[in-house]
This record gives structure tokens, C-alpha cells and sequence, in this order.
């Protein structure tokens, strides 16, 4: 198996806050990530894919390709937006990591499948909230 990893970055803003909870619950849980005016992050994220490479190419996806798949499926939609209110597919989640990674997982997964050489696919999306922040989302990873 070989994994094959493009990193890239953006900017955007967001808050925490869970509109089924009070004003006070949500300042207790989120803190300064519960902003009312929005604060904001230099994200980066990494983006693998796994599987063997093809044997015309020796690609397990053409870094171009994917590429432009994180340009047209995150990076247009996200790159110095409000995640909370201008990003339709993060409509109704509250934006932490966790959740991010999951969106941006379901995002790639069908492009990256077409694009990627037989027997490979979408493994892990990783991000970066900060230096020390970090969540992934690997749902086939084995256990
Ligand atoms: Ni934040």
C-alpha cells in the first residue's frame, strides 16, 4: 500500500456554538471560540490517498489531479469564508475539526475515487487548526 499526501491552506473564520443551548452554555463550552463576532484560523490541510500505484502511470493519483479537486471541493468554497454561514456543505454543523474533517472527507471521496488509479482511494483528512490542534478523519483505516 502506498499513501500519497497533498497539503494546502487556507483562511476562514467561524464560531462554536450550538443553537440548541443556552447563551451561557455555550460560553462555558466554547469560550473564546464563542465569539458572537467570529475569529480566525490559518488552516492547513492534508489530504492522503491510498492504493497501489497504476502500472501505465506509476500514480496512485496524479497530484495534479487531486490537486485541483482540493481547489474546487474545499479551497473555492472555504478559502476566506465564514464556515458557519457562507459554506453550504458545512450548513448545520457546528465547526470544530472534528466536524470539519468529516465534511471535508465526504467533499473529496466521490472525485477522488474517479481520479485515482484502480484499488485506491480517499484514506485520511487531516487538519490543522493550529500548530498544536489537530484532527483526522480516517474512517478505513484498519483497527
Ligand atoms: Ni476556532
Amino acid at each position: 500500500m502506498i499513501y500519497v499526501t497533498r497539503k494546502a491552506h487556507f483562511n476562514a473564520s467561524h464560531r462554536l456554538h450550538n443553537p440548541h443551548k443556552s447563551d451561557d452554555w455555550n460560553r462555558q463550552t466554547f469560550g473564546k471560540c464563542n465569539n458572537p463576532n467570529w475569529h480566525g484560523h490559518n488552516y492547513v490541510i492534508e489530504v492522503t490517498v491510498a492504493g497501489e500505484p497504476d502500472p501505465d502511470t506509476g500514480y496512485v493519483i496524479d497530484l495534479g489531479r487531486l490537486k485541483k479537486i482540493m481547489q474546487d471541493r474545499i479551497l473555492d468554497p472555504c478559502d476566506h469564508k465564514n464556515l458557519n454561514i457562507e459554506v453550504p456543505f458545512l450548513k448545520d454543523i457546528i465547526p470544530t475539526s472534528e466536524n470539519l474533517v468529516k465534511a471535508f472527507f465526504h467533499q473529496l471521496e466521490d472525485d477522488i475515487a474517479v481520479s485515482a488509479s484502480e484499488n485506491s482511494k480517499l484514506y485520511s483528512v487531516k487538519l490543522f487548526e493550529t500548530e498544536r490542534n489537530i484532527a483526522e478523519y480516517c474512517p478505513n483505516r484498519a483497527h
